[in-house]
């Protein structure tokens, strides 16, 4: 293959996103032929075990967590050639000169130098340690074809993250820095470019004066799983809006680029976050909500207050849940509220944008005949269900004029045969060949982080008053209802199928 010679070092090897994302990714980029012909993964980790444990335990995160399911033994062998565990101290330089000389022997043998690609899969505290050392022992130098990949959370506050990316630049140049936000990768996500930009149809209704508001939905029946460290520390603010709502915002608010370059994608989106209202300690208590779950029932099964799970704090003032309502304050979108919603312990694990149109501007149908007072509306649905709905007015067959809701809907499974590729198989794929359009850029990151630093500051200098404040199970605390509510709206909850058939 044309592909470069590459080799990835995963530090963090045998830790969980290895486990589940990036080895069955891997796997999956072998299987569909996109890894380069001359290609290694270092897995290190301070673990002593042996290389054929360490592979074992890796096909069975394959196994379990790969979307295609149990590997065969075939492409398994194949693949574990590839695969190399160091076992290694990640704080001490004598560990990268060990590397630095896998580097080298490996070049030597394939007779060329191959791109490194450096993946931190480890606590975001570690990243900069990393860093150093990569930077003392000059592993990283000497080429542009060098790349370092970082995973979230990409710093706690707006000040760490310019710290972290200031670190990162004394080493790498920009075009060399991943920051992965795995929701760019998702097929769903990706498709609201095609989708706005690729058609006549949608773009000259995509503004103020033909969508009334917008609303995102992300929300998760999981509680905090085992991450409790990480997640008291974050709240669902840090882990879910300043990276994920934040680009999925950008996505449907940004101007079309001139073309698909990394950096015309990315201008465009920061355009967006720089145009996103800056919340005044006022605004935050008018605009944002913020509730932690309580005990109460998910899928049949009772399930603990958050305060009660692992390793959290029995006063715990961490937010599970929070919604926000945020303006873009530009030509486009002057004036429609974009209404987000996000938490753990929901009652269903859906993710999916509505934007709802305007009124018709006279109507000519009198309400009895509507059945519904329904405005058009479309549903881009994220996850689990992808696809479109378009829900519009259609008169009822019969004798008189009678108008009922109906739908237009596009779904993948319908109209692609295949099954999508995981997030991490194409943001691992674009990695690999050098392309950055689906990561964050460092003006990206910090823009994302000033515009919810006016919340996080509010809200830890104003602990909540009633905490739990919403049980398992629910849409959250009633003051996201009344928040949405305040301007006339509510919550749209698309759970039904997104199929023909069944309305
Ligand atoms: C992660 C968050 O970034 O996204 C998790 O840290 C969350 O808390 C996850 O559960 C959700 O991802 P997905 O792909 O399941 O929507």
């Amino acid at each position: 293959s044309e592909l470069e010679p590459t080799i990835v070092t995963i530090f963090g090897g045998d830790g969980d996103l290895t486990w589940r994302k990036l080895m069955p990714a891997l796997f999956n980029l072998h299987i569909d032929g996109f890894l380069p012909e001359k290609f290694k993964i270092l897995s290190v980790d301070m673990k002593d075990i042996a290389q054929e444990e360490y592979n074992k335990r890796h096909l069975e995160g394959v196994n379990k967590f790969s979307r295609r399911g149990k590997a065969t033994k075939k492409k398994w062998k194949e693949f574990e050639k590839c695969i190399t565990y160091v076992q290694a101290d990640i704080t001490n330089d004598k560990s990268y000169n060990n590397l630095k000389n896998i580097f080298n022997e490996t070049d030597k043998e394939w007779d060329v130098e191959a791109s490194r690609i450096f993946y931190m899969a480890v606590s975001p505290y570690l990243i900069k340690e990393i860093a150093g050392h990569l930077d003392n022992t000059g592993i990283a130098e000497n080429s542009q074809k060098h790349r370092i990949v970082v995973e979230k959370p990409f710093g706690h506050d707006l000040e760490s993250a310019r710290e972290l990316n200031k670190v990162l630049q004394g080493i790498f140049s920009e075009c060399q820095i991943y920051r992965i936000d795995h929701y760019l990768g998702k097929e769903t996500v990706q498709n609201i470019m095609a989708f706005r930009f690729a058609n006549a149809l949608f773009e000259p209704l995509w503004n103020r004066n033909f969508i009334e508001q917008i609303q995102i939905n992300v929300s998760e029946q999981v509680g905090v799983e085992n991450r409790a460290s990480y997640y008291e520390q974050a709240g669902a603010v840090r882990d879910m809006i300043q990276n994920h709502i934040l680009q999925l915002i950008c996505l449907v608010g940004m101007e079309p680029p001139v073309d698909l370059n990394a950096n015309s994608v990315r201008d465009k989106k920061l355009e967006v976050l720089n145009a996103i209202r800056r919340f005044s300690e006022n605004d935050v208590y008018v605009n944002a909500v913020r509730g932690q779950y309580d005990k109460g029932w998910i899928e049949g099964q009772e399930v603990k207050a958050y305060r009660d799970e692992d390793n959290v704090d029995n006063e715990s003032l961490s937010e599970t849940f929070a919604a926000v309502r945020f303006y873009i304050d530009n030509w486009r979108w002057q004036g429609v509220p974009i209404y987000v919603r996000t938490g753990k312990r929901l009652q269903e694990k859906t993710s999916y944008i509505t934007i709802q149109f305007k009124e018709v501007p006279h109507k000519i149908f009198p309400s009895g005949v509507r059945e519904l007072v329904d405005q058009n509306l479309m549903v881009i649905s994220i996850q689990p269900q992808m696809g479109i709905r378009i829900h519009f007015e259609a008169k009822k067959t019969g004798l008189d004029m009678r108008l009922k809701p109906v739908d237009m809907i596009f779904n993948y499974s319908d109209s692609y045969k295949n099954d999508p590729p995981d997030a991490y198989e194409t943001l691992l794929n674009d990695v690999i060949l050098g392309e950055a359009t689906l990561f964050m850029r460092s003006d990206q990151i910090e823009e994302a982080w000033s515009i919810i630093m006016p919340i996080l500051d509010v809200w830890a200098s104003n602990p909540p008053q009633k905490f739990p404040n919403y049980q398992s199970g629910s849409w959250g605390p009633p003051e996201a209802e009344a928040l949405i509510a305040h301007d006339g709206f509510y919550w749209h909850t698309f759970t039904e199928p997104l199929d023909n058939s069944s309305r």
